[in-house]
C-alpha cells in the first residue's frame, strides 16, 4: 500500500527537507507527488534548467523510504512564457482572454504552448526518469477548462473535415438548414460561443468531443515523450463523478493507473463520495489511486469546515474499502504565501505537527494491519451504473428541465443500494456486461446504435436494464430520433412515450404504489414525465394526480430472457430507493449485510480471502450486527455478534 502527500518542497527552505522527510517517515509515509507546479524553478528562463534541487529533494525523501510521482508542470505555465508570448493564453466561452495570474491559463492547442510544454516535459523526463525514488508519473493536474479562441475554432473545423468529409454530410448530420446554418465553406463554422446564444445542438456536441479528443492528444503527447526516458506508469488525476468537461474515460485508457482528488469538505454527501470512487473504479476495472485526500480545511478566499477528529480516517477507510490502492494526502503543509495560503493539509504553518498529523500517523498503523490481505483485492459488482459522457456533453446544452441534473439522477438511483450495501460499478465505457445481474443507465440522452445494440443483446440474454426518462432521445449527432422513443429500443421496453412534459417548480405531479410491492408509497414526480403507451409491456407505476393522471410511469418487459424497466418521471428519494431495490431483488443481486442508516460496508475479495470495510459517517455511534463469524483487524469492538462503531468510527474485518 501506498501512503503519503502531495508535497512542494519548493516552497520550503532546503534545510527543511530533511524534517519533513523524517516527519514522513516517523507517519509512514512511503510516496509523495511533486513538482506539478514547478515550471519556473525547473525552467528558471527559456531553455535554462535547473533540476537540482528536484533530485536533491529525491535524495533526501528517498533516505527515509520515500518513492516520488512526479507531476509534470504544464498547468503552470511560467510568467516570462505567457508575457512573452500572449497568443498561447487560453479564450473562454464570453470570448475573453484569460490574463496571466491563476494556473491553467494556457490553450492547450497552440503550437507555442505545446512546443513548451514539450520542452520541459522531456528535460524532466531526462533529468528525473530513471531515478530509484521515483515511482511514476502524472500528466499535468486536473485536466478541464475548455478553450474557445480562433486557432481552436481552425482546429475544430480540421477535425470536422475529417470527421464529415463534406459539408452535405455536415449539414445531414447537424441539420444546418435551420436558420440558414447551412455552410459553404469549413472556415465559416464557429464555435459554441456564449455570445452565439444557444448553438446547434450537434454542433455543440461535436465541440466537447473534439476537445475531448484536444485533451487526449495533449496528454498523448506528454505520454509519448516521458515513454522515451521512462519505464515507469503514468497517471493523472481526475475530480470524481461530477466534472462534466472532459470524458475522463477516453484519457484513462491511455493512462496506467486512475487517480482523483477527494475533497468531500465535511458536508459532502457519502453517497456520492461513494459514487466517485465507483465510477474510478470502473475505467479501467482496476483499483485506483486517491491522488489528493483532503487533510484540512481549505479555501481560496473561505475555508471549508477544519475536518472534526476521525474524519480523515473515514475518508481514507472508504477510500480504501472501494478499491482505492494509495492514499496521499493534500497537503503535507499549508503554503505561507500564493492563492493556496488557506488550503490546508496536515502540519500547520509553522511547520509543527497537530492532531491531524497524529490521525494519518494512526491510520498508516492501521492500514498496516490490514495491508497482507489487501494485496490483489478488489471490490466485486453483480450491478453495473453507465456513465455516458455524450449524454452529459448533450445535456449541457438542453438540460430539458431547469431541475434536471445528470449526476443527481445517478445519485438519487445508485443511493437506495448504497445504502444497502450494494456493490456497484459505474462503468464509462462498453465493457462485457453478461456478467452483472442489472444495468442501469440513468438518462441515456444521446443512444448510438452500437450501445443500442449491446443493451439489447444483454436483456434478451437474460439481462435486467433500468432506463430513465430523457434516454435514447438523440442519435450519434445529436438529432432527435425520427421515431417513437426510447429511439432504437422500442421493442426492448414494450412501450414508447406517448406524451412527455417538463414540470415548473410550482406544478404539483404525483406518482403511484409500486405495482406488486408491499409498501404503497405516493411520491412526488418531479424534473420530467414521460407518458408511457403500452406494447408488450406491463404497468409498474401510474401517475396519480397532476399532468396525466392514471397514464402510465414506470414500466416492466419480458424481452427474451430478460427485462427492461423504463422510469418515466423523478420520484422521490424514498420512493426511487424502494423501486431500485425491488428491481435487485427482482434481478437476483444478492445484498449483503445490513447497516444502520449512514453505516457503510463494502468487501474487497482476493486471493487472501474476504475483507469487510465498515465506515460510519454519522456523528455519533452506531452497531451493526455481523451476519458471519469475523476477525476484528482494525476498530470497532465485537460482542456477540454486534460491533460498535464510534462516531466516525471504521472498522476492518476478515471473514473467518
Ligand atoms: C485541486 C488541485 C490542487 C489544489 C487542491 C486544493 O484538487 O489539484 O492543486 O489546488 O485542489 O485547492
Ligand atoms: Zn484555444
Amino acid at each position: 500500500m501506498l501512503f503519503g502527500a502531495d508535497y512542494y518542497p519548493e516552497h520550503w527552505p532546503e534545510e527543511r527537507w530533511e524534517v519533513d522527510a523524517g516527519l514522513m517517515q516517523k507517519a509512514g509515509f512511503n510516496i509523495v507527488r511533486l513538482a506539478e507546479f514547478a515550471w519556473v524553478k525547473m525552467e528558471p528562463e527559456p531553455g535554462r534548467f535547473d533540476f537540482e534541487w528536484l533530485t536533491k529533494a529525491l535524495r533526501v525523501l528517498h533516505s527515509h523510504g520515500i518513492q516520488a510521482v512526479i507531476g509534470t508542470p504544464t498547468a503552470t505555465p511560467p510568467a516570462w512564457l505567457c508575457t512573452s508570448k500572449p497568443a498561447i493564453m487560453r479564450v473562454d466561452e464570453q470570448r475573453r482572454q484569460v490574463t496571466f495570474g491563476n494556473r491553467q491559463q494556457s490553450c492547450i492547442n497552440q503550437p507555442e504552448y505545446r512546443e513548451h510544454s514539450k520542452i520541459i516535459v522531456d528535460a524532466l523526463a531526462k533529468a528525473v526518469g530513471n531515478d530509484e525514488a521515483v515511482y511514476g508519473w502524472q500528466i499535468d493536474n486536473e485536466f478541464g477548462p475548455l478553450c474557445y479562441c480562433e486557432l481552436c475554432q481552425r482546429k475544430f473545423q480540421e477535425w470536422l473535415k475529417a470527421k464529415y468529409h463534406s459539408l452535405e454530410a455536415l449539414e445531414a448530420a447537424w441539420g444546418t438548414i435551420f436558420w440558414s446554418q447551412t455552410y459553404t465553406d469549413w472556415l465559416q463554422i464557429p464555435l459554441p460561443w456564449a455570445t452565439t446564444g444557444t448553438p446547434n445542438p450537434s454542433l455543440a456536441l461535436d465541440f466537447r468531443r473534439f476537445f475531448a479528443d484536444c485533451y487526449a492528444e495533449y496528454q498523448q503527447m506528454q505520454i509519448d515523450i516521458i515513454r522515451k526516458h521512462s519505464p515507469k506508469p503514468i497517471t493523472h488525476n481526475f475530480m470524481g463523478l461530477w466534472p462534466e468537461v472532459l470524458n475522463y474515460q477516453q484519457l484513462a485508457d491511455q493512462l496506467d493507473f486512475v487517480s482523483w482528488d477527494n475533497y468531500p469538505f465535511g458536508n459532502t454527501d457519502p453517497a456520492t463520495v461513494a459514487a466517485s470512487h465507483d465510477t474510478m473504479r470502473g475505467y479501467k476495472k482496476q483499483n485506483f489511486w486517491v491522488m489528493e485526500q483532503m487533510s484540512g480545511p481549505g479555501g481560496w478566499g473561505e475555508m471549508a469546515p477544519t475536518p472534526k477528529p476521525g474524519r480523515i480516517r473515514e475518508w481514507t477507510f472508504q477510500a480504501v474499502g472501494r478499491g482505492a490502492d494509495a492514499i496521499s494526502y493534500f497537503r503535507w503543509r499549508v503554503c505561507r504565501y500564493g492563492t493556496e495560503q488557506y488550503w490546508h493539509g496536515i502540519l500547520n504553518h509553522d511547520g509543527t505537527t497537530n492532531r491531524r498529523y497524529a490521525e494519518i500517523k494512526s491510520i498508516r498503523e492501521e492500514l498496516a494491519r490490514i495491508e497482507p490481505y489487501l494485496e490483489g483485492s478488489t471490490v466485486k459488482a453483480e450491478l453495473a451504473f453507465i456513465n455516458d459522457y455524450d449524454s452529459r456533453f448533450a445535456f449541457q446544452y438542453q438540460k430539458s428541465n431547469h431541475a434536471f441534473s445528470y449526476v443527481g439522477l445517478l445519485i438519487s438511483l445508485y443511493r437506495g443500494l448504497y445504502d444497502r450495501n450494494v456493490a456497484v460499478d459505474i462503468l464509462s465505457r462498453d465493457w462485457d456486461l453478461s456478467n452483472y445481474k442489472l444495468v442501469v443507465a440513468p438518462s441515456h440522452f444521446v443512444l448510438t446504435e452500437e450501445r443500442a445494440r449491446i443493451l439489447r443483446n444483454y436483456v434478451e440474454a437474460g439481462g435486467h436494464l433500468v432506463m430513465t426518462y430523457r434516454s435514447a432521445v438523440k442519435d450519434v449527432t445529436g438529432l432527435i430520433f425520427n421515431e417513437p422513443l426510447p429511439g432504437l429500443l422500442q421493442e426492448v421496453f414494450g412501450a414508447v412515450v406517448a406524451e412527455y412534459h417538463s414540470p415548473q417548480p410550482d406544478e404539483e405531479n404525483a406518482i403511484g404504489g409500486i405495482e406488486g410491492a408491499t409498501h404503497g408509497i405516493i411520491s412526488e414526480a418531479k424534473v420530467w414525465l414521460d407518458v408511457m403507451d403500452l406494447t408488450t409491456a406491463e404497468a409498474l407505476a401510474r401517475y396519480e394526480a397532476g399532468f396525466a393522471p392514471g397514464s402510465v410511469a414506470i414500466t416492466r418487459n419480458k424481452f427474451g430472457a430478460g427485462t427492461a424497466y423504463y422510469i418515466g418521471t423523478h420520484p422521490s428519494q424514498e420512493f426511487c430507493s424502494a423501486l431500485m431495490e425491488q428491481i435487485a431483488i427482482q434481478s437476483g443481486i444478492r445484498f449483503s449485510i445490513d447497516t444502520p442508516a449512514g453505516v457503510e460496508a463494502s468487501v474487497r475479495t482476493g486471493s487472501n480471502g474476504e475483507l469487510l470495510f465498515l465506515v460510519n459517517h454519522n456523528d455519533y455511534p452506531c452497531s451493526v450486527r455481523l451476519p458471519y463469524p469475523y476477525e476484528g483487524l482494525v476498530g470497532g469492538s465485537v460482542v456477540d455478534g454486534l460491533l460498535e462503531l464510534d462516531d466516525y468510527g471504521v472498522a476492518v474485518l476478515r471473514r473467518v
